[in-house]
């Protein structure tokens, strides 16, 4: 049988993709070579490799081929924006960019020359991570032996990157806290170190990212180049700032205190405003940026991490998206009905609070109170504050913070029992199931967590650090102070 050309073509290319993939070189620089030998095998003009954010939102950039800076700079790419069939795990096909509703930036598209585009999703674990895309300045009808190529490709670059991150946390497991370490996979993954950026303009972007890093605040460096001048359809100056935090819709340009800088940048900054009004970008020095994590409620002024926290595990945004989706399946499953909501003081007040406000159902509130007393070898439970209302007959979601042991639940929920309401269901928001002693029925858990004491969001350590508007760890001296108080 005789194999087409484009079929032999195919086969060099695996051949090439396939060693560079089993080298030892840093994770980039072998996406950007599999996006080379992709191009080339393809006969198109340029690849992208990119990466989804833990959220699922945005796309970045990990490595890349015969594409122009400005193009790989064009902005944030919105993944439910830009040819959204890849994450449904398609191969998409678009045979004219400039016709073709799916394109994020079609004039960027049309600056670069591009008019097809070919795209194959990078999968892990059944799950979407990325995507790889193929460029042509021709349109092309891509057969099937085109998308199972770039399906494959996609797949070694999926397992290269798996092998890349496996390896760094097997060089560096041991150094890192079990919250890093855990393979449960809920707590929301940063990227891998191996693809962030290898070096920063400056040292201030670096600790600007770690302090972003420690908030669990998502940053993309550098993600979009603003033309600001051009002469003669060529563009005379840009300006590229250093950070666009998505959670914020915010990009942010770092600056020293040097004058004659401030003024330059402050100057870039006008242009920018007037020539793109819909941008949201703030000029900071040091002592602003540490006031605008402030004003988002991450620690006092001046103050860049709070004190007594290890590590944040779930930031504000995090919990915010996670708080909405329950809330959904809550309206959903309950529809047509009303709600008991039923909430044990005090560790629940902001999950309570929050949940509340996003079903759309009738609900009533309850809450009750509790206390532990006896000493380590027998303790004893005992409602100080019980329901104002009766629940008999009625459905009844029972709201946790977190449900460690069960013991507490488990106590609540034989209470409730008695008054025979029509249903009684839990919802809690974190869950450290590898502590359980008692089994009690979960219908939905916000986040499962490993064995670790957490504050924040509610939740205390001898009353403090309730009003955090996430949720961390402690530091370990406090953490052993606790220990040595359980
Ligand atoms: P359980 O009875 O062992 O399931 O404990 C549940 C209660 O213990 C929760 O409602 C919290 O008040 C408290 N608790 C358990 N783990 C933590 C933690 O990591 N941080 C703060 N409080 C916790």
């Amino acid at each position: 049988m005789k194999t087409s050309k484009s079929e032999n073509g195919y086969y060099g290319g695996l051949k090439q993709i396939a060693k560079v993939a089993n080298s030892t070189l840093p994770l980039r620089r072998i996406l950007s070579s599999i996006a080379k030998s992709t191009t080339k095998a393809m006969r198109a003009n340029g690849c992208s490799i990119m990466l989804l954010n833990s959220q699922r939102e945005y796309l970045t950039v990990a490595g890349a081929y015969g594409l122009s800076d400005s193009y790989l700079r064009k902005g944030p790419l919105l993944a439910h924006k830009s040819l959204p069939g890849i994450l449904d795990g398609k191969v998409v096909a678009v045979t004219d960019a400039s016709k073709n509703e799916q394109i994020q930036y079609p004039e960027v598209a049309k600056q670069e020359k591009i008019i097809s585009i070919l795209g194959a999703p990078l999968i892990q674990n059944e799950e979407v991570v990325g995507e790889i895309r193929v460029y042509t300045h021709e349109p092309r009808q891509y057969s099937q032996a085109d998308k199972a190529f770039l399906l494959t490709v996609g797949n070694i670059s999926a397992t290269t990157m798996e092998r890349a991150e496996l390896y760094q946390m097997l060089s560096t497991n041991y150094k890192k806290p079990i919250t890093e370490r855990t393979e449960l996979g809920q707590i929301p993954k940063l990227a891998p170190s191996s693809l962030r950026p290898s070096s920063f303009a400056h040292p201030s972007e670096q600790e600007f990212s770690k302090l972003l890093d420690f908030y669990r605040l998502e940053w993309l460096y550098e993600p979009r180049a603003f033309p600001l001048q051009q002469e003669s359809n060529k563009v005379t100056e840009m300006f590229t700032p250093d950070f666009y935090l998505p959670e914020l819709d915010l990009y942010v340009e770092l600056t020293t205190l040097k004058q004659s800088l401030i003024t330059e940048k402050n100057r870039k900054l006008r242009r920018l405003k007037e020539l793109y009004p819909e941008i949201n970008i703030k000029l900071l020095t040091k002592s602003d940026y540490l006031r605008l994590l402030a004003k988002y409620g991450y620690g006092p002024i001046g103050e860049a991490k709070v004190q007594g926290i290890n590590q944040v595990l779930f930031s504000h945004s995090q919990i915010q998206h996670r708080v909405r989706t329950i809330a959904k399946h809550i309206s959903r499953d309950y529809a047509g009905r009303h709600l008991v909501l039923v909430g044990i003081l005090k560790g629940v007040i902001c999950f309570m609070a929050n949940l509340m406000q996003h079903i759309s159902l009738p609900v009533t509130v309850e809450f009750m109170a509790i206390s532990y007393y006896g000493d380590d070898t027998e303790q004893v439970v005992k409602i100080t504050k019980d329901l104002d209302s009766s629940i008999t007959g009625q459905d009844v979601l029972m709201i946790e913070d977190i449900v460690d042991t069960g013991m507490t639940l488990n106590f609540v929920l034989n209470h409730l029992s008695t008054h025979n309401p029509a249903s009684l269901h839990v919802c809690t928001l974190l869950d450290k199931s590898v502590r359980r002693l008692v089994h009690v029925p979960l219908k939905y858990i916000g986040f499962e967590i490993p064995d670790e004491f957490v504050v924040g969001y509610g939740l205390d350590y001898q009353g403090k650090f309730r009003n955090l508007p996430f949720i961390g760890t402690l530091t370990p001296e406090l953490l052993e102070r606790e220990l040595e108080e359980e």
